[in-house]
């Protein structure tokens, strides 16, 4: 007999990581990074706050976080005038994606999502045995009636839709979103990941009722908060399917500095708009360097760009590698055609300039 007895599900599976780190890059090539754009991160950091009240919590840090993550949920109900019934913190949106999976995906059961969005989602469905449906991205964005139709045919639990999207940094009108609700299938939840909404354009963020049961929406202290690293999400819904995590949760997997951090990031919002206004000139910054090298962009809702290379997938790759080589940290969508582009987050002015360094010979590198 062979040990352990590994479910035939978890023996399907192949080792895989929805993302390499850019650590690992580092340790293979035996160097750090001169700059991490790469992973969406804010390069801005925390509010000052925030970073005073984490260091504070280490103290403590001896107990276990609040189970119940009870002044977040409060501090996020008034903020966002909901109650706090309608709220799930979790360790990012990443972990609660995992705990929605593992709520709603039996073996065999249909998902639908666009071909190359955001990886972790089907990385947490594929590890419950669920059948993700891809389609392709219309226009570099992702295409929600298309998704629904989808969800009719193969009877879909979950549609995951990210607003605005990652890797391509477009968005839709969030009226979009809530007209197209009526257009569900019985049964079938709308996933809708917020992680970049702060950024976005006034009316992006979809004004959905938060008791509609058809709908969960994913926010992170990740991306506009700079808080990556203390692995702090949120979740959106019905409360009876908030309530639902509770049975599945990891209740104490939330550490006591993360939720003193992310409180106080939240109550900071002077600084969160100083954040936005420095994405929003790193972005400038960004598509000045690609003209400045003959390349467009895309218009971004996000902390990233998206830098079209012009060219297909392997002239992207060829970039890429060149900008890694000489230490610049990026990455690029998987699929075709929206690889033709390299993703390149928003960084301070250092950041930008190794970037701006790097690419006029990663591009002459790439065209050999
Ligand atoms: C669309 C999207 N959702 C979720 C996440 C992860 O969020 P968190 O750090 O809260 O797990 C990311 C991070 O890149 C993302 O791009």
């Amino acid at each position: 007999m062979t040990y352990p007895r590994y479910t035939k599900l978890a023996e399907s599976l192949p080792a895989t990581v929805p993302f390499v780190g850019p650590e690992a890059a580092e340790r293979a090539m035996g160097k750090p990074f001169d700059a991490r754009i790469g992973a969406n991160e804010n390069v801005f950091g925390p509010s000052p706050k925030a970073i005073t009240a984490m260091q504070e919590a280490l103290g403590g840090i001896w107990q276990y976080g609040d189970s119940e993550n009870h002044a977040l949920r409060h501090a996020l109900a008034k903020h966002l005038s909901i109650t706090p019934d309608n709220i799930m913190v979790g360790e990012g949106i990443d972990g609660l994606l995992g705990y929605l999976a593992r709520l709603l995906i039996e073996e065999g059961d249909a998902v639908v999502t666009s071909d190359g969005a955001y990886p972790t989602f089907n990385y947490h469905v594929a590890g419950f045995g669920g059948v993700l449906h891809k389609l392709p991205y219309k226009d570099d964005c992702e295409d929600l009636p298309a998704l629904i139709a989808k969800a009719h045919e193969v009877n879909a639990k979950m549609i995951y839709f990210a607003n605005p999207d990652n890797p391509m940094a477009t968005w839709c009108k969030g009226a979009d979103i809530v007209a197209a609700l009526d257009d569900l299938p019985e049964g079938c939840l709308l996933v809708l990941d917020e992680a970049y909404v702060e950024f976005a354009p006034e009316g992006t963020a979809a004004d959905v009722d938060i008791n509609d049961p058809r709908v969960i929406r994913m926010r992170t202290f990740s991306k506009a908060y700079g808080m990556a690293g203390a692995r702090v999400g949120y979740a959106l819904g019905a409360p009876e399917l908030i309530m639902a995590f509770n049975k599945i949760r990891n209740h104490f997997g939330m550490n006591r500095a993360s939720q003193a951090g992310a409180l106080a990031a939240l109550a900071d919002q002077e600084y969160l708009s100083q954040t936005l206004v420095h994405v929003a000139q790193a972005r400038l910054k960004i598509t000045q360097i690609a003209e400045d090298n003959g390349l467009t962009t895309l218009p971004s809702a996000t902390n990233f760009v998206a830098v079209d290379c012009g060219r297909d997938g392997a002239f992207a790759k060829a970039v890429l590698d060149g900008l890694v080589a000489r230490g610049v940290f990026v990455r690029m969508p998987f699929v075709a055609p929206q690889n033709r582009c390299i993703r390149i987050s928003c960084g301070t002015e250092d950041d930008l300039a190794a970037f701006a360094n790097a690419l006029p010979a990663a591009l002459i590198e790439a065209s050999k």
